[in-house]
């Protein structure tokens, strides 16, 4: 008859480890054995009380059922965490003359419309005229021809179109680069916006001094076969919150200037009759592998 194994508190780590060292898969009884000895150090560490044990599990229960197909909590759980700039960054060491990566976020939407050189994807919602402009090159400077750019962002109340029971795209498109690697895009201008604060990641933000806010900026997405994929944001210069963003997505290379123009001619070759606003940027891309 086998005996009984008495664990304690001395030994259980050891014990936890070892089962879920078994796991069939290699990757997974690495990532499982290193979670096992973090959280046991973590629990010892901070002397983990059963009612804040119960409070941490009320809590992954509450962002687990907040959640759904338009609303990824964990995903935003991660982000103010600093976890998810983290892994982004540990993923995507690029060429320091690449374009930087940042989080995407929960917003983004797959299957936007595919708009024009030039088109305006903000369809008429009010916000000033906005121009982001240039092109997206290799690392050598050769023009990314065919590259699509996904693109989205809020709305001029830091809203995002997943935030709302919309039926019809909004404020995201699909632009294509041509035989210069050129692309240009005509929006609104976005403002900064304070994450959704309604839920239980927004509940524990609320009980420190971290500010909820992003700097505006605009989301880019380019998957261009044979290049790193690339998901990234363009941040305003001068905006507020670019120091304190809560989820730690800043880099100075993708601060552009959003410079004022009168009425007149425009990137696209059209004309506005109103002031309106011109960013240039350059994509850099680097070699895949
Ligand atoms: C966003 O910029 O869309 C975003 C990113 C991370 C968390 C919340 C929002
Ligand atoms: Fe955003």
């Amino acid at each position: 008859m086998t005996q009984p194994t008495t664990v304690t508190e001395d030994t259980i780590t050891d014990a936890a480890v070892a089962r879920w060292a078994t796991a069939h898969d290699p990757r997974t009884a690495e990532l499982m054995t290193a979670l096992v000895r973090h959280l046991h150090d973590f629990a010892r560490e901070t002397h983990l009380t059963e009612d804040e044990w119960m409070a941490a599990v009320r809590w992954l229960t509450a962002t687990g059922q907040i959640s759904d197909d338009k609303r990824e909590e964990f995903i935003l759980a991660s982000d103010v965490l600093g976890l998810s700039m983290l892994v982004v960054q540990q993923n995507h060491r690029l060429d320091p003359a690449a374009t930087p990566a940042t989080v995407l976020g929960p917003f983004h939407i797959d299957g936007s419309p595919e708009k024009a050189s030039g088109e305006d994807m903000s369809d008429g919602l009010p916000g000033d005229p906005l121009f982001v402009h240039g092109s997206v090159r290799a690392l050598d400077g050769t023009p990314v021809t065919g590259a699509v750019l996904d693109v989205w962002q809020s709305d001029a109340d830091g809203t995002y179109e997943a935030q709302l029971d919309v039926d019809e795209a909004r404020l995201r498109a699909k632009y294509t680069t041509g035989d210069d690697g050129g692309y240009c895009l005509r929006t609104i201008a976005p403002l900064g916006y304070a994450i959704p604060m309604d839920g239980p990641v927004g509940d524990l933000v609320s009980r420190t001094d971290i500010s909820p806010m992003r700097p505006a900026h605009i989301h880019f997405l380019l998957a261009v076969p044979g290049y790193e994929p690339l998901i990234t944001h363009l941040f305003r210069e001068g905006a507020e919150f670019l120091d304190s963003d809560v989820v730690f997505g800043v880099k100075r290379e993708l601060v552009v200037g959003f410079t004022r123009r009168e009425p007149g001619p425009t990137p696209d070759g059209g004309h506005s009759e109103v002031p309106w606003y011109e960013a240039r940027y350059d994509f850099v891309l680097q070699p895949a592998g």
